[in-house]
């Protein structure tokens, strides 16, 4: 209920910087971010990509670094995601279900540096370990078959779960693959190991420097608008949630971060569950050509941005500026 001014005057409690903390509807803290990081091979090896100013490759040894990083800076989580060397890729992303793969090394490289200390979350897709860069696999006609890839990505998400994954996060955009990820991790021992499910992934012109970072960019021909969500649709993105909701997800994400915030926030009206947004690559990528450009101020736009979608309603965002964002925080 607003009265009228001068009885209400809302400057009143904006004042002093005391006040503004009182009144705060919103808090952020680094336990609300996840850190996605690119893994590749080789020892001591520190890789910049190029469209992702400040952002780096590392080998297995950097990414137990990064990882113990994180605990200090009291973020939860990491998201792995590898560029897996040209010659392993191959059609059917066979690589994927290798429990030797760069995944799985990261996953224990982690677990050795940090024990528990730290959620390690892998990306269930095949696009990393194709030679057409899909996520998927193909018919005769190129076109992305949806049951038997979930057979390939049930197979993918049960070698992460042996290796250590704490959180399996399909983001292929199949459908019925988090039911059957559910039944399978279930079956095999693995009840406690959650599925956030990339429920209402769209199919974005914002992932261009994620397919630079993990080599699957220059290969790729056409798009992902065969499974990924058309970026008109909103009601499409509750139905995806309610559906993977009912296979077992434990959280559900919705990508890009930003231009969707009112999927976020109608998901997290309608189902009152744990929901989380990622700001993808092109996202960082325009906040850090903003900064160069003197447009804005770094670390004022991350945590605004960061802001937001927690006032949207989201339990946790994956996002490039993590380190950055938990380091402004704790200062
Ligand atoms: C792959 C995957 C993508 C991202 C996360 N997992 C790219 C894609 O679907 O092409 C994008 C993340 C980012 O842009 O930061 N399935």
């Amino acid at each position: 209920m607003t009265g009228s001014y001068p009885a209400t005057r809302l400057r009143r409690p904006r004042a002093t910087a005391w006040s503004r903390a009182l009144y705060r509807e919103t808090v952020l803290t680094p336990a609300d971010l996840i850190w996605p990081l690119f893994v590749t091979e080789g020892k001591g090896v520190e890789e910049p990509v190029g469209s992702l100013p400040g952002v780096s490759r590392w080998s297995l040894d950097g990414i137990a670094a990064r990882a113990k990083e994180a605990v200090t800076l009291g973020i939860p989580c990491l998201a792995l995601f590898p560029n897996t060397p040209v010659s392993l890729r191959s059609d059917q992303g066979d690589e994927a279900l290798n429990p030797d793969n760069l995944m799985c090394r990261a996953v224990k490289a982690i677990r050795d540096a940090c024990g528990n200390d730290i959620g390690i979350l892998t990306d269930v897709a095949l696009d990393p370990y194709t030679s057409h860069g899909q996520d998927g696999l193909l018919d005769l006609e190129g076109y992305v078959v949806n049951d038997d890839t979930v057979a390939v990505l049930v197979d993918q998400a049960l070698n992460q779960a042996q290796a250590g994954a704490d959180i399996i996060a399909p983001s292929d955009m199949m459908d019925g693959r988090v039911k059957a990820i559910r039944m399978a991790l279930e079956m095999a021992g693995h009840p406690n190991v959650q599925i956030m499910s990339y429920a209402a992934k769209y199919a974005s012109a914002f992932y261009g420097p994620f397919r630079d970072a993990v080599g699957s960019g220059g290969l790729l021909k056409g798009d992902k608008k065969s499974y990924q969500m058309d970026p008109a649709n909103a009601e499409e993105a509750l139905r995806e949630v309610a559906l993977d909701l009912a296979e077992g997800a434990d959280g559900v994400m919705i990508k890009p971060g930003l231009p969707y915030l009112d999927i976020v926030r109608r998901v997290k009206e309608r189902f009152e569950v744990p929901v989380f947004a990622y700001q993808v690559s092109g996202e960082y990528a325009m906040l850090e050509a903003a900064a160069a450009a003197g447009a804005g101020e770094r670390d004022a736009l991350v945590l605004e941005t960061l802001m937001a979608f927690k006032r949207a309603g989201c339990a946790g965002v994956l996002t490039y500026h993590a380190p950055l964002a938990a380091r402004l925080l704790d200062g």
